[in-house]
């Protein structure tokens, strides 16, 4: 068997001397919250994804959540999503008190199909919350035209999207609003943090006074020189505001973001050739679909079982064994204890459950070497030969 010498993680952060002098910098400035440095990142943001709006919050589910709410959305309405996604995307809805209806996936893509969405919608439906999994834009043309024909708004879950684009837009600039995560393993970080963006001033607005307890637009600069001590609290509004500590790593983040998706979109064509030789292993998404930019926030190969004498999760020991780390996106969300409220049953959404079971995530990120992508590839290798049928 053989076995790279260092544990190779999942994901690792990309950060380097920028990020910890812009972090000492916010520290050493006497304001450490919400303020400046928070303005300038979304000003950035703004300028890099053309939109018109941004937001930034602690989290990307904090961003949902704020989005659905600003909306109205509430008891009696339903959203619709993916059944393969992270557990936030739903939470979001059951947050406003909405009921979250799942549009099983487009196999080829992981993304949610548009034709299982329209078969989803009724007249409850009051907005479609697309996933761009992995990276890879979901068909924005097609729920776009959902959404119009429908009445419906678009919320897109861009946590995995960060510099991807559709038809040469940046995600962020499509739907009625975007989430974004900078959680510790996404193509940027702010260790924690989010942001909405969006081309509506009013749901900006409100998005903004809903993250800090609903008080007025301006709240965070009571404490500044031309701020002022009186405010009213205008709604029920949540504490969602992100620091200017983690603005200040976002800022450099940003800056580095396309460089960054270089070398992940580097490292997943090393990937791609490599098994595309192995009968075991089946690349994905293959073919990619045009016009769009995969961002490869996640690499995902899917098991052929028939070939192999091991199911997914012996073959994620055997890499285990191997020092190579890995990770499984999604356990379905009808799979968890929770939503069994909903009355979901296995068997409903075959796409994204065969997925499930024969895929696995691959340590991607950019501060791989050629030789940990070659140690993985061995890896892989190493155990399909090992349990070939
Ligand atoms: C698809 C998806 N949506 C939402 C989230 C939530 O992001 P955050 O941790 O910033 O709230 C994640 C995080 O892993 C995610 O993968």
């Amino acid at each position: 068997m053989s076995k790279r010498e260092r544990f190779l993680p999942y994901a690792l952060p990309c950060l380097d001397e920028q990020e910890e002098q812009a972090v000492i910098e916010v520290l050493r400035s006497g304001w450490l919250t919400t303020g400046a440095k928070t303005r300038q990142f979304e000003q950035e943001f703004c300028d890099y994804t053309e939109a018109k709006y941004a937001v930034a919050v602690n989290s990307c589910t904090a961003a949902m959540h704020l989005v659905l709410a600003s909306w109205g959305i509430g008891q009696g309405d339903e959203v619709i999503t993916t059944p393969l996604t992270f557990c936030a995307t739903i939470e979001a809805i059951e947050y406003v008190g909405a009921v979250p209806v799942l549009a099983d996936i487009d196999p080829a893509t992981g993304n949610m199909d548009p034709a299982q969405v329209e078969r989803a919608i009724s007249p409850r439906t009051k907005a479609i919350m697309p996933v761009h999994y992995g990276g890879l834009p979901c068909d924005m043309d097609a729920l776009m035209y959902l959404a119009q024909h429908y009445g419906l708004r678009i919320l897109e879950d861009a946590a995995h999207a960060a510099g991807a684009e559709y038809k040469g837009r940046k995600i962020g600039t499509i739907g009625h609003a975007t989430a974004f995560s900078f959680y510790a393993n996404k193509n940027m970080t702010t260790g924690e943090g989010g942001m909405i963006t969006t081309n509506d001033p009013d749901l900006a607005d409100q998005c903004r006074i809903l993250s800090l307890h609903g008080i007025s637009r301006d709240a965070w600069k009571r404490y500044t020189e031309v701020g002022t001590w009186y405010y009213e609290v205008q709604t029920l509004g949540f504490k969602y505001n992100i620091t200017d500590i983690q603005s200040a790593i976002g800022i450099c983040q940003l800056r580095k973001l396309d460089g960054m998706n270089a070398r992940r979109q580097q490292i997943a064509q090393q990937y791609h050739q490599a098994f595309r030789e192995m009968d075991f292993v089946q690349t994905f998404p293959d073919p990619l679909p045009t016009n769009r930019t995969h961002v490869w926030h996640l690499y995902t190969i899917l098991l052929n079982l028939s070939a192999l004498r091991i199911d997914r999760a012996q073959f994620i020991e055997e890499l285990r064994a191997r020092n190579v780390g890995t990770s499984v996106h999604y356990i379905p969300i009808h799979y968890h204890p929770h939503y069994q409220r909903y009355g979901w049953k296995r068997g409903q959404f075959p796409h994204t459950e065969s997925y499930y079971d024969r895929t696995l995530s691959l340590p991607l990120y950019p501060t791989m070497s050629d030789a940990d992508v070659a140690d993985v590839i061995e890896a892989v290798y190493d155990v399909g030969q090992a349990y070939r049928r």
